[in-house]
């Protein structure tokens, strides 16, 4: 094995080249089947990374995923925070991500020491946080949720329960305004979400009135109150398979056209402008940074590996399993 460890460290990923002639997508095939590996992808990975998983899921059903497996070798096709959650579930598999550069900008909008500082102004508060966030947030948390079941775990509880939602202020104003249940909201962001504008997607509107606007609730309220349909990646998709509208307009990560347009050939997937239109904003840049290539060389070194500190992961992990509990409970 020729792999240099200093560029690990330094890079973030395995650097090795890839021979022109090698059959990628073979090879990776034979690998996963060898090592007992499973690739799991989030809905915003590049398609063919997608068409290559063994999963392609939104932030719960990956989760779900990650716990059950029976695979030796769990790798990640997504960002940090989702491979560290497969690793706090299954802390006896080897977890692996192909670039450990690949971040998330509502995560880092919570950083640990200020949380805690936070959840301490408010004794006797339930803390839920959303999956996106770090493992250190998840063990100063009571219940994780995803943006599939932050609705029914904050109805879950009893009427009168007061709750700190973090980190996402969008979600968590949204979950508020829809529940008027007694909630402190953490005000951090996702840099894509909040790109999207509203007068460039009622310009689309305009011009094409037939089409449905669809959003994540990570998107600001102005795009929310537009919305014909509002909910996570996979609420997204199953919408544009049951509904009617030939057209949509996707404001989320652009990543998740690909299964729409897999599911439904015949309907147009059009994407959400964001505020500057000189750049493509809504492509997540940590998810977009997994690459196939990179895939290969992490799957070949079984490197790099996500890690968690045991004593940490002993924290986090009550918050995770109350989320699945909650949601296996739900039916969700
Ligand atoms: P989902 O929970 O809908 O998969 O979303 C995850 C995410 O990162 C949204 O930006
Ligand atoms: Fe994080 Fe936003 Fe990227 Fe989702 S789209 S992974 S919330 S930075």
């Amino acid at each position: 094995m020729n792999v240099n460890w200093k560029d690990i460290k330094e890079k973030g990923f395995v650097d090795e080249k890839v021979g022109p002639d090698l059959d990628i997508l073979r090879e990776i095939d034979r690998m996963r089947k060898e090592k007992n590996a499973i690739i799991l992808a989030h809905y915003y990975q590049q398609g063919e990374i997608q068409d290559i998983a063994d999963f392609v899921g939104d932030s719960l059903a990956l989760s779900q995923q990650a716990e059950r497996t029976s695979a030796d070798i769990i790798l990640f096709a997504g960002v940090h925070f989702m491979a560290e959650t497969a690793k706090i579930l299954s802390p006896d598999k080897k977890v692996l991500i192909p670039d450990l550069n690949a971040g998330c900008s509502l995560a880092d909008s919570c950083p640990p020491d200020e949380f805690k500082s936070f959840v301490e102004k408010y004794p006797g508060y339930t803390v839920i946080s959303y999956v996106n966030t770090t493992a250190e947030i998840k063990a100063l948390t009571d219940i994780i949720c995803t943006s599939s079941n932050a609705m029914q775990i904050v109805q879950s509880l009893p009427e009168e329960e007061k709750i700190i939602f973090a980190p996402d202020r969008n979600l968590g104003n949204y979950i508020k305004s829809v529940t008027g249940r007694n909630m402190v909201i953490w005000q951090g962001a996702c840099h894509v979400h909040e790109e999207f504008s509203l007068e460039r997607i009622l310009e689309i509107k305009e011009k094409e009135t037939d089409a449905k606007i669809i959003a994540h609730p990570e998107c600001e309220k102005p795009i929310l109150i537009v919305a014909d349909h509002i909910g996570s990646t996979s609420s997204l998709l199953n919408f544009t398979r049951k509904d009617n509208a030939k057209k949509y307009i996707v404001a989320t990560e652009s990543g998740i056209i690909h299964q729409m347009k897999k599911s439904n050939p015949e309907k147009t997937f059009i994407p959400a402008p964001p505020k500057d239109s000189t750049c493509a904003c809504n492509d997540c840049n940590f998810m977009k940074m997994i690459t196939i290539k990179k895939l290969y060389n992490c799957l070949k070194y079984e490197l790099p590996e996500v890690k968690v500190d045991e004593d940490i992961r002993q924290k986090a992990v009550h918050s995770i399993k109350r989320m699945l509990e909650i949601s296996e409970m739900l039916g969700i």
